[in-house]
């Protein structure tokens, strides 16, 4: 029985750059239970970016598969969201411009698209802000943006690149608060990349760690912390010892 929504067999990626072959993901083999967030940890330039974009079917593998359902995922699929690391917004659109953007793409009729937009937009919490444009927005709002444009075209899987590591600590909190509720109230299953291990521990159901390039899986921690999260729960003792045993899973 298939039990996955998303599941990596045998994934391999090999570069080819100026200088030769560039192996970045070695032979990954994992699945995504239906709702489960998963968080992927790894050193700095081990592959992560690269393993989401093949699970997104932004970039094709160079051995193995990704299944989506269990079928074959041969293109970015519309159930599939993703935020990147920068918010790549396009500085001449306003706000639900940006977040439409998808569904513009797939010629949607407009109105149909504005709505989903505003929809979109009032899931993070930034209605008020769909006239303005991106150079009025602070970091975590244009993140918030790259968000809602993930979020558009409905989908029931986000997958989401380190989405606030170039925020604040208090901002990055908060906004991971916001991915959460919607995780809970959508009904998602997220896979996030993160190199924060303590806000791994505060959101996954389970962590995978990675190797240095190329990326194998060097180990995996189920995040057995009630749901949802307690008040102040990152300063308790059973997170402490988790964010420990994976810190010392890392090599780098
Ligand atoms: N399009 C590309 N062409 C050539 N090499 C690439 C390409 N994308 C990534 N790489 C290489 O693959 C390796 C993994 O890169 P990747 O961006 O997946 O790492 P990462 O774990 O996301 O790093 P970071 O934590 O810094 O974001 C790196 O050595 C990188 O130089
Ligand atoms: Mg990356």
């Amino acid at each position: 029985m298939n039990t996955s929504i998303l599941e990596a067999r045998a994934l391999s990626k090999i570069f080819d750059t100026a200088q030769g072959d560039l192996l970045a993901v070695a032979d990954i083999s994992f699945a995504v239970a239906p709702g489960e967030f998963l968080c992927i940890v790894g050193p700095s330039g081990c592959g992560k970016t690269t393993i989401l974009e093949l699970l997104a079917g932004l970039l094709p593998p160079t051995k193995g598969q990704v299944l989506l359902a269990g079928n074959p995922l041969v293109k970015p699929p519309p159930e599939i969201g993703i935020v990147f690391q920068k918010p790549n917004l396009m500085p001449w659109r306003t706000v639900i411009d940006n977040a439409i953007l998808p569904l513009q793409i797939q010629a949607a009729p407009p109105d149909k698209a504005k709505q989903s937009g505003r929809q979109a937009l009032a899931m993070v919490n930034l209605g008020e802000f769909a006239q303005a444009y991106p150079k009025e927005l602070s970091g975590g709002m244009e993140q918030r943006v790259a968000l809602a444009r993930a979020l558009v075209q409905q989908p029931n899987i986000l997958l989401l690149d380190e989405p606030f590591g170039a925020l604040d600590a208090l901002t990055r909190e908060r906004l991971n608060l916001v991915i959460l509720r919607l995780w809970q109230h959508q009904n998602l299953t997220a896979v996030m990349v993160t190199h924060n291990i303590r806000e791994a521990v505060f959101l996954a159901d389970r962590v995978l760690v990675l190797s240095p390039r190329p990326a194998t899986i060097s180990a995996e921690f189920i995040i057995n912390l009630p749901r949802p999260r307690p008040k102040g729960v990152e300063y308790s003792e059973t997170f402490g010892a988790l964010a420990y045993e994976i810190r010392q899973a890392i090599k780098e």
